[in-house]
């Protein structure tokens, strides 16, 4: 363990899309203060290794080339390990599991799973694995259109004014949205895959990665993993 805050630690940008609670998420409207697990997680993390975090602002499908060109040094954004991914970033170790989950509108009586998704319109955000698999099941002719949206309260808005039958997106952040809005969307079937999430660094970046992989390591036996848990779930 690295000694504590001292003038010499060297500070990392991390990208977030931060439109995605409970991972990250403005701590109130307008706040440009960002909370959530993964911003807690990461901050312990960089406090146990002795490293200082300066987070930036991406849109989703923009962190990975920004890390690649070195505008971010890490990824912390709710990311899901792929095979795809890999070849593009090195992940660290799974930091908490989150498969995709399939939802609608309250008052949708027709869609009860996967199976009846023939024709209806999905509404998933750009460059996430809910969309990727959205476009698996349109390639295979079981579902319509896809609208690609930025951000999941847009998602929300498409599904609420019916532009959307349903989305694929991560389980827990939909379970997050419910809990918080109760009445707009609910989950049908059951959970479509069984996924981790990872932080990413640019491939090669093994100094980062290793300092990520030891301080999740530490602050799980401290039990600073378990506390930010409870907070946020
Ligand atoms: N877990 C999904 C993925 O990796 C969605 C993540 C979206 N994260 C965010 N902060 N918007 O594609």
């Amino acid at each position: 363990k690295n000694a504590g805050a001292n003038s010499t630690q060297k500070t990392y940008v991390v990208g977030t899309e931060p439109y995605f609670p409970p991972f990250e998420y403005a701590e109130e409207n307008n706040s440009k203060n960002i909370v959530g697990f993964d911003v807690d997680l990461i901050n312990a993390i960089a406090a146990d290794q002795g490293f200082k975090v300066q987070w930036k602002d991406l849109e989703f499908d923009a962190l990975i080339p920004a890390l690649q060109s070195g505008q971010i040094d890490m990824i912390a954004s709710g990311m899901t390990i792929t095979e795809e991914r890999e070849n593009a970033v090195d992940f660290t170790e799974p930091y908490i599991n989150a498969g995709l989950a399939l939802a609608v509108a309250v008052s949708n009586e027709e869609i009860k799973g996967v199976d009846d998704l023939k024709g209806k319109v999905a509404a998933v955000q750009q460059g996430s694995t809910g969309s990727h698999e959205a476009e698996k099941l349109k390639a295979e002719g079981k579902i319509g259109d896809i609208i690609y949206l930025a951000h999941v309260n847009d998602i929300i808005l498409n599904i609420q004014n019916e532009r959307a039958d349903f989305t694929i997106n991560d389980l827990p952040v939909t379970q997050a949205f419910m809990s918080q809005n109760p009445g707009v969307i609910k989950i049908v079937d059951d959970e479509l895959t069984s996924d981790s999430y990872g932080f990413a660094v640019k491939s090669g970046n093994t100094e980062l990665l290793t300092m990520l992989n030891q301080g999740l390591e530490n602050v799980k036996q401290d039990g600073t993993y378990d506390q930010i848990m409870t907070k946020y779930f």
